[in-house]
């Protein structure tokens, strides 16, 4: 499956993901600028931060508890479509997923 990015600067990046990895790992393992994933995935870190595309929010869905707390931590530049991007697991349902890299703090 594909899923896209679009950095910071507006470079759009579309990248090749398998199901079962999580949206961090796809665009930290190709380079994506601006997902760090300090923490390694672990939703403590906050910066693997992105806005998803409001047409893919529904099949996103909304974040668990503890990662709303840890975006909570981003407030400055979170947004209504915030979602950490190591705590998306990319099924072939969420194929032509397109997100935007948030800002840090
Ligand atoms: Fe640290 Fe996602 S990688 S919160």
């Amino acid at each position: 499956l594909e899923v896209t990015f679009v950095e910071e600067d507006g470079t759009v990046r579309t990248v090749a993901a398998d199901a079962g990895q999580t949206l961090m790992e796809a665009g930290k393992g190709n380079g994506v600028v601006g997902i760090l994933a300090d923490c390694g995935g672990s939703c403590a870190c906050a910066t693997c931060h992105v806005y998803v595309d409001a047409d893919w929010l529904e099949a996103v869905g909304a974040p668990d508890d503890v990662e709303a707390e840890m975006l909570d931590m981003v407030s400055d530049v979170r947004r209504d479509t915030s979602r950490l991007a190591c705590q998306i697991r990319l099924t072939d349902r969420l194929n032509g997923l397109r997100v935007a890299v948030a800002p840090y703090a």
